[in-house]
């Protein structure tokens, strides 16, 4: 296990070998510059360079290496917000675009496989949401309605194909899995060329709107005409991030011992876990996913793994776990992603708030974004536009959300941590301790080395928390990461935890 990098790797990650990029070699000038090399990064750059575009992507560490290595990839319309809040929320018309919307972006995906060829187990099967109590049957017949309403191809059944009892379930037709790493492989291997690049490794520091663009790297300068910010959650973006709540989820995965038809399943439980098969090596798996929680909220993470195991054992015939991974997932405050032109930006885009169908809408955001660029005109661009005001939408979470991170940057400050010495703080494990009356976020290294930081989160200012399983510093605010010693692994911060002197 690397101390600098993430502890569990996917079974995306494992199964798809990466590819060989580049660090910015100086600085360089394109039409079009993307930040991030995940699902609507890589989708936004491949959609350009076909219209002629120059593109560069910038990743700050591997591609791939983000949420979209870390995914369950389902493709699927059934989205996180209920089709009955939306309708609520965005109105019949609003709800039937969330629908369309999500259809295309599994067209599109379907579309690429066939036109590029691409060998990434794409395969369409139904999906299964179940209810296994009267009071989720209740909630479960109020969205079948809404979704079909909604226009999904959507059906109420007790036939649901599972080795365990449940009450009923939303079955929605023509919904797809595939490996998300073979596809946007095969989608990275075509961007290089004709004037346009991959670099990875390298950390963009600052962005500034203007014509052109000036995006700032800790290894040059790129100029460009537009540029897009798909970094899972836009960096620096104070108004934009009291929109967006991060979650840490949990995964897990391992090999069939008995029959599970293929498809996408998933519970109503709060939060709800979520199913899928896999064929590796011939062998099919199932992957389950869950217990969500908000992060840097939660120092024993290993806890998490051991549940979600629990459940994986007790529900299927599996008997052994091959794979653990876990990821962050960016919740948006009225129930939609962001896509479009940013607050006071005239050339600048983000895309963020995909929930957990971060796969169609990261696909969505590469054709909206590469249309918007274009000058075209695209169907959903209003209903997703990242400046929109949907004041009653979610008011609660987002006044229970923000209240929280106000509670957080001042309670942190002002706590004492409890009273460890240096000494208490075990191989492998992270500690917050007051040394010499300052506080210090102290990781032991496996071979006894200590590593001191700051714990005030580089971003906004928050307190980070460790986090056991993944062993990072987890900062509770807007989900920013640090690893043991440190260095950012998930934006929107863009600069290290400065390093501490431990008195000797
Ligand atoms: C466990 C889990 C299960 C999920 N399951 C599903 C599912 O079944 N279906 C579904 O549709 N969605 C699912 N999602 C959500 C989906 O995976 C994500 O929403 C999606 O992958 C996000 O893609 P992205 O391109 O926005 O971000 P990412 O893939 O995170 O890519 C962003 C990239 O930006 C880079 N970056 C960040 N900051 C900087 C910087 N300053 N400079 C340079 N580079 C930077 C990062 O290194 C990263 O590679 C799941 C997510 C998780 C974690
Ligand atoms: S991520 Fe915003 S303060 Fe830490």
């Amino acid at each position: 296990m690397d101390d600098e990098q993430r502890a569990h790797r996917s079974l995306w990650t494992v199964t798809a070998p990466p590819r060989d990029f580049p660090a910015l070699p100086g600085d360089v000038t394109v039409d079009v510059a993307i930040i991030g090399g995940g699902m609507a990064g890589l989708t936004t750059a491949w959609l350009l360079k076909r219209a002629g575009k120059r593109v560069v992507v910038l990743d700050m560490h591997r591609i791939l290496s983000g949420q979209t290595g870390q995914t369950t990839a389902h493709l699927t319309e059934v989205l996180d917000t209920p089709y009955a809040t939306l309708r609520r929320d965005f109105g019949e018309k609003g709800a039937q675009l969330a629908a369309s919307s999500s259809r295309a972006a599994i067209e599109q995906i379907a579309a690429r496989v066939d036109e590029l060829g691409i060998d990434c187990d794409f395969q369409r099967v139904p999906m299964y949401r179940y209810a296994e109590t009267e009071r989720e049957l209740a909630e479960l017949h109020h969205e079948v309605t809404a979704a079909r309403e909604a226009g999904l191809l959507a059906t109420f059944t007790q036939d649901v194909p599972l080795p365990y009892p449940v009450k009923g379930a939303l079955r929605v037709e023509d919904q797809a899995l595939f490996h998300p790493r073979k596809y946007l492989l095969a989608l990275a291997d075509r961007i290089p060329g004709d004037g346009s690049h991959i670099f990875e490794n390298t950390r963009v520091t600052e962005v500034h709107d203007g014509a052109p663009c000036r995006v700032v790297t800790d290894r040059g300068t790129v100029t460009a005409a537009a540029v897009v910010e798909a970094t899972t959650t836009p960096l620096n973006r104070v108004a934009m991030h009291t929109k967006l709540y991060p979650y840490r989820t949990y995964v897990v995965a391992g090999p069939l011992n008995g029959p599970l038809e293929p498809g996408q399943y998933c519970d109503s439980q709060e939060p709800y876990h979520y199913i899928r098969t896999q064929q590796v090596n011939g062998r099919t798996y199932v992957i389950v996913g869950g217990e969500d929680h908000k992060v840097g909220t939660d120092e024993d993470t290993a806890r998490r793994y051991a549940a979600l195991e629990a459940y994986t054992l007790r529900r299927f015939p599996v008997t052994d776990i091959t794979h653990r991974w876990s990821g962050q997932v960016i919740e948006p405050a009225d129930g939609l992603a962001y896509i479009g032109r940013n607050t006071a930006s005239r050339h600048v885009y983000v895309a963020t708030g995909f929930s957990g169908t971060g796969m169609t809408f990261g696909t969505l955001a590469g054709m909206i974004l590469s249309d918007a660029i274009l000058d075209r005109q695209n169907p959903f661009a209003a209903l997703y536009s990242a400046t929109r005001v949907k004041p009653q939408a979610g008011a609660k979470d987002f006044i229970q959300e923000n209240a929280e991170v106000a509670f957080r940057f001042v309670a942190d400050r002002l706590s004492r941590p409890n009273e460890h010495r240096l000494a208490d703080v075990a191989p492998g494990e992270g500690k917050v301790l007051e040394v010499a009356g300052q506080k210090v976020a102290v990781y032991r290294a496996e071979d006894g080395i200590t590593h001191a930081v700051s714990p005030v989160c580089t971003h906004l200012g928050c307190h980070v928390h460790w986090n056991g399983a993944e062993r990072s510093w987890d900062c509770p605010c807007h989900g920013g990461r640090f690893s043991p010693t440190g260095k950012v692994l998930n934006g929107p911060a863009v600069k290290d935890l400065p390093a501490k002197k431990l008195p000797t």
